[in-house]
């Protein structure tokens, strides 16, 4: 592949990664949690909140620089991309306040309305995650067609990033 499509390329795998990652660290803090394992829990959260926060920087990163990219799937495909991709970023904007106060709650030894608020925390930040991975599998197909195009394209920063990774050797 061209530099352009490998760099930038890998981002949306990178990010697809993270999500991953937070939806299994997610589900080990509820398993942990049930075994009355706390510090464990803790870890997990803690993992989980790397993993988001390493996906949002990332995407963002990403986003500046290829821009929007758009999806071309049409009839009932289309509705669907558009139906996850909406409850995905809504859901991602509402979790945000959500998790600090779960958070918040647990710092402040509040047991009975921590696990309260923690079960819906859990399971918006899970859909959140996962639907943030299919959402990487409906676009891939397009986001390669849309990196080809501005590869061809010579905008300064499309030239730097170019010859950035012929240097580091990253083509
Ligand atoms: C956003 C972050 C967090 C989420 C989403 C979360 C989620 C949950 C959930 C869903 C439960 C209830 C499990 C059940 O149904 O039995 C729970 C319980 C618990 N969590 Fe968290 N948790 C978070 C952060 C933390 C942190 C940082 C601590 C710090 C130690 C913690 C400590 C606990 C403890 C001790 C319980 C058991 C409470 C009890 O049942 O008495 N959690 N958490």
């Amino acid at each position: 592949m061209e530099p352009l499509g490998l760099s930038i390329g890998w981002f949306p795998v990178i990010n697809a990664i993270l999500n991953i990652g937070s939806a299994i660290f997610l589900i080990l803090a509820f398993i942990f949690i049930r075994q009355r394992r706390v510090q464990w829990h803790r870890i997990s959260i803690i993992l989980a909140l790397g993993c988001s926060a390493l996906f949002l920087t990332s995407y963002l990163f990403y986003h500046s620089i290829v821009g929007h990219v758009p999806y071309k799937g049409t009839g009932w495909i289309r509705i669907l991309y558009y139906g996850i991709l909406l409850s995905h970023t809504l859901l991602a904007i509402v979790v945000l306040p959500m998790i600090i106060s779960t958070i918040r709650f647990a710092l402040l030894s509040n047991f009975e309305r921590h696990p309260k608020i923690g079960r819906i925390t859990l399971a918006i930040w899970l859909y959140v995650s996962l639907t943030g991975v299919i959402v990487f599998g409906m676009l891939r197909p397009y986001a390669v067609e849309h990196f080809k195009k501005l590869q061809s394209s010579n905008t300064p920063i499309i030239k730097t990033i170019n010859s950035t990774s012929t240097m580091i050797g990253t083509t």
